[in-house]
């Protein structure tokens, strides 16, 4: 696709029903995001997210697809400690989970994973930049490569993780110009988000674009619904009928076959 000038869709799911969604919308990638620590189970960071949860969420997805292209994400430090633990805990994502490919935070220093991974017929997908499995070191959700330096350490970071044999690089929070150099150096596809328009492809969070939660609203999310106030209509609407009486209706009751019978009594 980057070679034919094609831009790609990615967009995060969590669950079947989402899944069903995002497929029908034919997008050309879904990734189960370690996100789901906080739009999911609300947390602040991702940091607790487990693999078992991981594989659980991959797995609800994958039920749902059709033909999207299904990324797995490696949770923190579910694959740092070692190479046998990076096989494993990627392996599992795509035995167990069902996904196609995996995801992993970092640049030169996740590159010989990457690399092994790779080998042993896993394929990986990168993410430089900001990487929010790191929120701690690096002192909040901030934007990277503001700095010459800075600049420079994410340019290293995605050909690292090209080099080492990714397929495509996901690039967060970084300035669209630095983005724009990484895409026309790198000759595999990058995925933006909040990276600017530059970039081979965009990511963006279901439920960010969908407006399931209006306090949230990072300058760079467009919201192209607001789920949330549909949503919060609805179950109003509902809670005044049942207390009102008016549901359910005659139209989602059922009857008996036939003509209706005393129930015997039984006591
Ligand atoms: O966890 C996630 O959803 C992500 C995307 C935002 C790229 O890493």
């Amino acid at each position: 696709m980057k070679a034919d000038n094609k831009r790609i869709v990615m967009v995060t799911a969590y669950d079947w029903t989402m899944a069903r969604l995002v497929d029908r919308a034919g997008v050309d990638m879904v990734l189960v995001g370690d996100s789901l620590g906080m739009v999911v189970q609300g947390h602040d960071d991702t940091l607790p997210v487990t693999m078992d949860q991981m594989v659980y969420h991959t797995r609800c997805v994958s039920r749902g697809l059709t033909h999207a292209h299904l990324v797995g994400d490696m949770p923190f430090l579910s694959w740092q400690p070692s190479i046998s633990m990076a096989l494993e805990t990627a392996g599992r994502l795509l035995s167990e989970g069902r996904a196609q490919s995996v995801k992993l935070e970092g640049g030169e220093r996740a590159a010989e994973t990457i690399h092994k991974l790779v080998d042993n017929g896993i394929p990986v997908v990168g993410h430089v930049g900001l990487t929010p499995q790191s929120v701690h070191a690096m002192g909040g959700f901030r934007v990277q490569g503001r700095t010459d330096e800075g600049a420079e350490q994410v340019v290293r970071d995605a050909v690292a993780v090209q080099d080492a044999g990714a397929f495509c690089v996901v690039l967060e929070g970084v300035p669209a110009d630095v983005a724009a150099e990484v895409t026309n150096r790198l000759d595999v596809p990058t995925i933006g988000i909040g990276a600017g328009p530059h970039c081979d492809g965009q990511v963006l969070v279901c439920n960010d674009l969908l407006g399931l939660d209006l306090s949230f609203k990072p300058k760079f999310v467009k919201r192209y619904a607001q789920l949330e106030t549909t949503a919060v209509e609805a179950l109003e609407a509902y809670a005044r009928e049942v207390r009102d009486g008016s549901f359910p209706g005659p139209e989602h009751a059922f009857s008996r076959r036939g003509a209706p019978r005393k129930v015997a009594k039984l006591y």
